[in-house]
């Protein structure tokens, strides 16, 4: 932010972005490797506490990969991956399951399980690994469904849903636990423009009534530049820039110029990756 700007908004009280920032979720020199496809390459990124950060990058770049070390449900070769200091890739199993008590996870598809009902899905947590009465989970499943908008699907299957539907569905399992964080794998792919931003409004709602943190994946840049507190382009194994959406916009690193203006010309060896 300019020295002007920051000026402003501290004659007004207000603190800057920088100025709140705690780091919560940190990648230091991530390198990610399947055989000969190096993946992440040193890869650096810090997450605050509070935040919308949105990472965009090609498809097939590793921003999918990248959130699996958050939650270790993959591990580096080399480099760390903190949450609010700790290394979790040094925590036990107890620690680690501790731990991603803290995280919501919107899966790029959705990932709901076929066979069970909308019920199931969202409150599978609750019957798989707590004693809570299932009148009590039945009632966290009703309300968890009306924070995204929907009701009277409970008894439906996946199968019989819209995509955007099954989004919501996604997301109300997402934030069943009330987790800290909740990372998104291309939230708003395949949706209409409506329901688009429809998805957008509840993970900045999200966010600002519940100050969860949030970790963004997409390639949609129309939801990027409106949810964001800040975006990172990851290319190449490395985030290359991270800042504002203003500051991502007027970016002169020609790659990411490219990328947000989704042009074919340009530095991008568009025929890659
Ligand atoms: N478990 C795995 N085993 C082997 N290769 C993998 C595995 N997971 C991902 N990859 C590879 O890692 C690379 C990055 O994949 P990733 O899913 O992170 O891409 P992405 O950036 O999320 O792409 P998209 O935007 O298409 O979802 C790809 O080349 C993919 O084939
Ligand atoms: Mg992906």
């Amino acid at each position: 932010m300019p020295e002007r700007e920051k000026d402003k908004s501290r004659a007004k009280g207000k603190t800057t972005v920088e100025e709140r920032a705690k780091p919560l979720i940190v990648a230091e020199s991530l390198y990610k490797s399947f055989g000969d496809n190096h993946v992440l390459r040193g890869m650096d990124l810090t997450i605050n506490e509070g935040e919308v950060l949105v990472i965009i990058g090609r498809s097939g770049c590793g921003k999918s990969v990248f959130l699996k070390h958050v939650i270790r449900i993959l591990r580096p070769e080399r480099g760390r991956m903190l949450f609010d200091g700790v290394d979790i890739n040094q925590l036990n199993v107890r620690e680690l399951t501790e731990l991603r008590k803290n995280f919501g996870m919107l899966f790029q598809g959705s990932a709901l399980f076929d066979s069970l009902s909308v019920r199931e899905n969202v409150g599978f947590y609750f019957y798989e690994s707590t004693k809570i009465p299932i009148g009590e989970i039945d009632e966290i499943v009703k309300e968890k469904l009306a924070m995204v908008g929907l009701s009277g699907v409970e008894d439906i299957f996946p199968a019989e849903l819209s995509g955007g539907m099954k989004k919501r569905v996604g997301l109300a399992r997402a934030i069943a636990t009330e987790p800290r964080v909740i990372m998104y794998d291309e939230p708003t792919t395949g949706l209409d423009p409506i329901m688009a931003d429809v998805i957008n409004e509840m993970i900045i709602d999200l966010q600002e009534k519940l100050n969860i943190t949030s970790i963004v994946v997409t390639h949609d840049m129309v939801s990027a530049y409106k949810i964001a507190t800040r975006i990172a382009m990851l290319y190449e194994g490395k985030i290359i820039e991270v800042g504002t959406p203003q500051e991502i916009k007027n970016s002169q690193n020609p790659y990411v110029q490219q990328f947000v203006t989704g042009s074919y010309k340009g530095p991008i060896d568009v025929l890659e990756g």
